[in-house]
């Protein structure tokens, strides 16, 4: 709906379509508004039923839906179409409809990370703070150096301080418009100095949100590991120290239903606990064994360094969480506990594979 809603919009914008297609996609906006309007109308009255307003009459939850910040998008989101009324009542111009570009903030709502992307604003205020601040230094410094050097040559484009740090914007962040370019040796070397400044300042805002994001997906992943790995029965009896230790290092993964996760004869780089769904292991004599909720596998690879013993499918869509093979060492080193468990049952899968060869090859 939104697609269709904004491409009309966007196409309307062209004065040189015909006629009636003017009229169609005016007809197309004004069914989008209708729906949004009845959309909105919908989502205010079932307000109530919202959790985290369940302890309020439902004219307040109402009213705090109405404030929240998706309310707000809805309701500028049926506003135009009210601009859209008067504009054809008082002028009977399209102007109007150039507000319903405000539908594309309903976007905002469907963007998974936009939330994400708030908290790392947020966490890493300080350096974005710095960053922001040694731009606007280097920024001022050559504007006023270009402002000194060029304004006898070009006094239109760097008489002012404004002028020259419109240079020194366009520079700096390394667009480049070439409208207004310095003359003199000295600008030029101003110039210079502020395109490699404008890399290094671009470079090291990407860098503070590249690792704010990295930082905030490893707590988020920590949370989820967290609550998955209470279904796995080998991790139930280790204290809240050692857990956190290896919930720090495990990754969930979700699989649809008949995806191979470890394939025969590859290397086994890693091993997998079943904290959800199934899994089916193909052994080699064509025997499958089915592993459930709690079990692990692949653990054969880690343990001998040999290639994968047996092939591994979902059955059902399953949540898997990952263990690398250097955590695996690690793990194993400071938990023998833990990895006793895993050496045993990996002994009595190995016998029990034996036992099903020597068994074929007696009958
Ligand atoms: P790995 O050899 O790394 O990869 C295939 C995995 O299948 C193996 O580790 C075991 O985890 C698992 N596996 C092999 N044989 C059996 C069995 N008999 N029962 C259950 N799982 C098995």
């Amino acid at each position: 709906m939104l697609t269709i809603g904004l491409l009309a919009v966007i196409f309307l914008s062209i004065d040189e379509l015909p006629a009636q297609i003017r009229e169609w996609l005016r007809l197309v906006i004004w069914v989008v508004t209708v729906l949004f309007f009845l959309e909105y109308a919908m989502r205010l009255w079932v307000a109530p039923e919202i959790t985290r307003f369940d302890q309020q009459s439902p004219t307040m939850a109402r009213l705090r839906w109405a404030i929240s910040l998706p309310g707000l998008i809805g309701l500028l989101a049926i506003l135009p179409a009210v601009m859209l009324a008067w504009g054809y009542g008082i002028m009977r111009a399209d102007t109007a409809s150039v507000f319903c570009i405000l539908w594309v903030l309903k976007l905002g709502l469907h963007a998974p990370a936009l939330g994400t992307l708030a908290r790392v604003v947020s966490n890493e205020r300080a350096p974005i703070a710095s960053v922001l601040i040694l731009f606007f230094i280097v920024l001022v410094l050559a504007a006023t150096a270009a402002h000194i050097l060029e304004r006898v040559r070009q006094p239109e484009q760097f008489g002012s301080l404004p002028g020259a740090m419109w240079w020194a914007v366009v520079t700096l962040t390394t667009t480049g418009y070439g409208d207004v370019v310095p003359l003199t040796v000295g600008g030029k070397m101003i110039g210079s100095l502020l395109m490699i400044s404008g890399i290094t300042v671009l470079a090291l805002m990407t860098g503070v949100l590249a690792t704010g994001f990295a930082q905030e997906e490893r707590r988020r992943e920590y949370l989820r590991v967290w609550e998955q790995v209470a279904r796995v029965p080998i991790f139930a009896s280790l204290g809240v120290v050692t857990l956190s230790e290896i919930v720090g290092k495990l990754r969930t993964r979700y699989y649809p239903a008949r995806v191979t996760v470890v394939r025969r004869g590859d290397p086994g780089d890693s091993m997998f606990f079943i904290s959800s769904g199934e899994a089916e292991v193909r052994l080699p004599n064509g025997a499958s064994v089915r592993l459930g909720e709690g079990a692990f596998f692949g653990e054969m690879a880690l343990l001998e360094r040999h290639p994968r013993t047996a092939s591994i499918a979902t059955t059902r869509p399953t949540t898997l969480l990952v263990l690398y093979a250097s955590d695996f060492y690690e793990i194993a080193s400071h938990i023998p506990a833990l990895a006793e468990a895993v050496e045993v049952e990996a002994r009595r899968r190995r016998e029990e594979n034996l036992g099903r060869q020597t068994g074929e090859a007696k009958r």
